[in-house]
């Protein structure tokens, strides 16, 4: 076989050629992006990574050149060796538009089949087309960008905390199970049958156990594995921007965290991030947006209604106020024309799905009002709560009740969300970014039937608090903090517990006997009777950061191979069965077969 190139050497990137480049003579290396021919003239659009160059031939150009340009066709990979001349007619949509290469010598380093779907930024190809051939998509500008702008991100987050002193330490990805709340990975043992490794949820304990050793300041840029359900925000694998810190308090961990903010808001958008950052606290986010991840660049904001129906009759409330729970409600100012009643339906819907029982409405439209629920209320109460909500002409009332404030928060939290949509009311091109502070310890969990670790285990609680674990476990905060951009919760940290005594408590709380915890985490325990130093942390999805970055819709989008809904890789087709012999020699029976 030839060597094609056979000795040719690139100069220059495609994308790079301006009109200063005029009378250069360059070799230039990439796809065709696109094959124009005219008869007694051909253009090649030539892409690399760097964009798009335009080659030119023409009936002066050697008929053996014209020829493999005249067949050239989409996707073969070209190398093309000419000079820099300037353009009959300029195209002002690209940066190299006002040249093209009239091409001397032209190398067809690889022929392409036509490809499944046109490599543009503009192509309407499925999703899952693309994602089986990823890497023709990967080629399109858009994906490109996106994964040059995550290099960038990546690159500057290590120097960063390079200059704050934090070192890169690489932590085990087969390990004891960590539990995070989701589900783990487990990867079979040869040598030990019967026995697993678990992949890394994150790398918690081994950034403790890092502090532990005396680093003082660690970060990872870890890859995490969690089986869950996957969401446009979700992936079973995905990458974390992990940090630890001894001897720190949270406003230390903060301030680290927000001047890492700061420069990548400078150094990425160009924009001036005001510090310090907006702190809420996660009871006030819950009260006022529904969500422990608020989106904060528009209103809706949630009212308590519960004092002003009190006294209500009206049974839907009243059960809810009975139970210990509330009745709340938005005013949607000036919705009444946009929300009709077909509207309210589908908002009731989305309460449902929250497992709100309905949604309560008053319209005041123009024509007249109408409401699901007043005429169950006194003149009082009607008025009490139109004052409350600054009721006017116009707007439209929706109110949830429940017997568990959490539902209502969940199904308003997300109304106010489907509104926001529906109304339009996020400006683009703005960023809200805010701390969520003092979290919840526990989270009961219903379906078990006992308290979880809403952080995770290692979470120290607020001392203040902490006299309350065994009478009333709901409401211990924890020292624990999430970043909140856009209404994505982006990262989250916590002061770690540092006190053998407290730990052993905390899994006591979570339902652990002794036995258990010292089956589970006895060499933590073990680890914190060496001299531990106080310390805490945070990780950021860093997938997250570069999609709301990016302004992108999914996180695949800033990922080079993703995985799609139900976990699989279209690309390479995973998971996959193995041989028997594999199975066999890991001791493992399959006792179930997807169809
Ligand atoms: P947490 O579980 O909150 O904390 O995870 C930290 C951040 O990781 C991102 N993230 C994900 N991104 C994509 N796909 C997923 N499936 C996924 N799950 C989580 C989120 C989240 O905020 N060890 C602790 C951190 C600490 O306490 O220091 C932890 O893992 O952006
Ligand atoms: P009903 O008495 O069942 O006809 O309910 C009267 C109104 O209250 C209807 O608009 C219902 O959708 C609404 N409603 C029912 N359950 C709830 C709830 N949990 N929260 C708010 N409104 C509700």
């Amino acid at each position: 076989m030839l060597d094609k190139m056979n000795g040719l050497k690139r100069t220059v990137y495609s994308g790079e050629l301006r009109a200063g480049d005029i009378g250069r003579e360059v070799v230039l290396a990439g796809w065709c992006a696109k094959q124009r021919d005219l008869g007694n003239l051909v253009f090649i659009d030539l892409r690399d990574r760097s964009g798009i160059a335009q080659l030119a031939f023409d009936d002066t150009s050697a008929r053996e050149i014209f020829k493999k340009a005249a067949a050239a066709r989409s996707e073969d990979v070209l190398m093309a060796k000419g000079t820099v001349r300037r353009r009959q007619s300029v195209n002002r949509d690209i940066p190299t538009g006002e040249v093209e290469v009239f091409v001397t010598d032209l190398r067809v380093l690889a022929k392409s089949d036509t490809p499944p779907f046109e490599i543009s930024d503009r192509t309407n190809a499925k999703e899952e087309l693309r994602l089986r051939y990823r890497y023709l998509d990967l080629r399109r500008p858009e994906l490109q960008s996106a994964l040059f702008m995550r290099h960038r991100i990546v690159k500057l987050v290590r120097d960063y905390f390079d200059r704050h002193g934090f070192i890169e330490i690489e932590t085990p990805v087969l390990i004891k199970s960590t539990p995070e709340g989701a589900r783990d990975y487990l990867v079979p043992s040869r040598v030990h049958p019967g026995k697993f490794y678990a992949l890394p949820q994150s790398p918690q304990l081994y950034k403790q156990l890092s502090m532990l050793a005396g680093f003082d300041r660690y970060l990872q840029i870890a890859r995490c594995f969690r089986d869950e359900d996957l969401r446009a925000d979700r992936q079973p694998e995905f990458t974390q921007i992990d940090l630890e810190m001894s001897f720190v308090d949270e406003e230390d961990v903060q301030a680290v965290n927000e001047g890492l903010m700061k420069e990548i808001f400078r150094e990425i958008l160009g924009k001036d991030l005001a510090l310090p950052l907006r702190r809420i606290t996660w009871k006030e986010a819950m009260e006022r947006y529904g969500s422990d991840k608020p989106d904060t660049r528009f209103g809706l904001e949630l009212t308590d209604l519960s004092d002003q129906l009190k006294d209500t009759a009206f049974a839907v409330f009243r059960g809810a106020l009975d139970a210990g729970g509330s009745v709340r409600a938005i005013n949607v100012k000036g919705a009444a024309a946009a929300l009709s009643r077909k509207e309210i339906d589908k908002l009731t819907d989305v309460a449902k799905l929250y497992k709100a029982k309905g949604l309560a409405f008053t319209r005041l439209a123009e024509g007249g009002t109408s409401s699901s629920f007043e005429k169950f209320l006194t003149e009082e109460e009607i008025h009490a709560v139109h004052e409350r909500l600054g009721a006017e002409p116009g707007d439209v009332l929706l109110v949830a009740a429940d017997a568990k404030d959490a539902v209502v928060f969940a199904a308003l939290g997300a109304i106010r969300l489907a509104l926001a949509k529906k109304l339009d009311l996020i400006p683009k091109d703005s960023f809200d970014l805010l701390w969520v502070t003092d979290f919840p310890l526990l989270e009961w969990d219903e379906d078990v039937g006992r308290f979880f670790a809403m952080h995770h285990p290692f979470t120290s609680p607020n001392l203040d608090d902490f006299a309350m674990i065994d009478t009333d476990p709901g409401s211990v905060r924890a020292r624990a903090y999430d970043l909140v951009l856009n209404g994505t919760e982006l990262g989250g940290g916590s002061i770690r517990i540092s006190d053998p005594e407290l730990q052993e408590k905390m899994f006591e709380a979570l339902g652990f006997t002794p036995e258990q915890a010292k089956e589970r985490f006895g060499f933590l325990l073990d680890a914190f009777r060496y001299g531990v130093p106080p310390h805490g942390g945070m990780a950021y999805g860093l997938d997250r950061l570069v999609m709301l970055l990016l302004e992108k819709d999914s996180i695949r989008d800033v990922m080079a191979f993703p995985k799609v809904q139900n976990a699989s890789e279209l690309m390479t087709g995973c998971p996959a069965e193995v041989e028997q012999k594999s199975l066999d020699e890991l001791s493992i029976a399959v006792t179930a077969k997807e169809e």
